[in-house]
């Protein structure tokens, strides 16, 4: 394994002399994971995106968690250390398609999961992540309400309140591809073991787990957990924060590739180049940013546990 010790003290230095605050998503790689100011899911870094006193964010995640970034921290400079980073859940819906929900089911309030472009959250009412959905999607008036776009995360909300919920068809091919019968295997050869899965994944497979958690939900529960074993249906690395945080307990992964390319392409390569030429810089229209704005202002009013 290659030692990136140097590397990290060498970035360190540098996002203390130009006022950066690094961000780093659970599924990053270690070495970044490691070099981050914050770690967390998708709420915990936009709140800590929206909360900063520095002026410069570097935010190791995909696309659409800059985006996220830019549109709450309008004054800030937000840089994703490498434009290929995206989510392909996040493309599967436009506002175009938002509007054709609208005609199909008039007066519904449209929550858009943060995996969504910044184009799409300006056409919807409200934000909310796998951490809050149900929250989100209970804190609104209406009888039914339109989720988008992960059909999974959709019909996991649509299992836990008590409303009509109109679902569009997208999905993360990372969880969606991750079969019921590696879960069943995985508990089947660890009966001991407590299951955690991410609300990405199918109903068929979280029929079989012991828990739905956003990764930061993963995090807090394994902490607070007396059990020693855990079986983790979401991303891989996850697995860092897990063992840092929990270094006595066992984690283990149903037999799936559970790898999102696109979060691992941010590289620390990359991170080093971009805090030395301020490249990619995420910008988002002020008359987008100004909806997809209140959508998740809206989110972030609710009261937190
Ligand atoms: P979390 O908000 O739970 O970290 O999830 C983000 C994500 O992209 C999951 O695939
Ligand atoms: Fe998108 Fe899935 Fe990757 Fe999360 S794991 S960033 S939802 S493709």
């Amino acid at each position: 394994m290659v030692d990136h010790t140097e590397q990290i003290e060498r970035i360190r230095r540098l996002a203390q002399e130009k006022d950066v605050l690094i961000l780093a998503h659970n599924y990053l790689s270690d070495e970044i994971q490691a070099l981050a100011d914050i770690t967390g899911d998708s709420l915990a870094l936009s709140i800590a995106a929206a909360e900063t006193a520095k002026s410069v964010i570097l935010f190791c995640g995909v696309h659409f968690m800059a985006e996220s970034a830019a549109i709450l921290a309008p004054d800030k400079t937000v840089l994703l250390p490498n434009q290929e980073a995206g989510c392909p859940m996040a493309d599967m819906v436009t506002p175009e398609g938002v509007a054709q929900m609208r005609k199909l089911h008039p007066g519904a309030p449209v929550v858009a999961y943060v995996n969504t472009t910044a184009a799409t959250k300006a056409a919807s009412d409200i934000c909310c992540t796998s951490a809050n959905a149900v929250k989100v999607v209970n804190s609104l008036p209406d009888a039914e309400v339109i989720l988008i776009p992960d059909r999974n995360l959709g019909s996991y909300i649509a299992s836990k309140v008590d409303k009509v919920c109109h679902l569009w068809e997208g999905c993360c091919p990372v969880h969606d591809a991750l079969s019921a019968d590696a879960v069943r295997t995985c508990r089947e050869q660890h009966p001991e073991a407590i299951c955690l899965a991410h609300p990405e994944c199918t109903p068929e497979v979280l029929e079989l787990v012991d828990h739905v958690l956003s990764t930061g939900g993963m995090l807090e529960y394994v902490r607070n957990s007396a059990q020693p074993t855990f079986i983790i249906a979401t991303e891989r690395g996850i697995a860092c924060q897990l063992r840092k945080e929990s270094p006595e307990k066992t984690f283990i992964f149903p037999d799936y590739e559970f790898i999102c390319e696109d979060m691992k392409r941010v590289s620390i390569d990359d991170v080093e180049r971009c805090l030395n030429t301020f490249e990619h810089r995420i910008t988002v229209p002020e008359e987008i940013r100004l909806k997809a704005h209140r959508a998740l202002e809206r989110m972030l009013a609710i009261p937190r546990d």
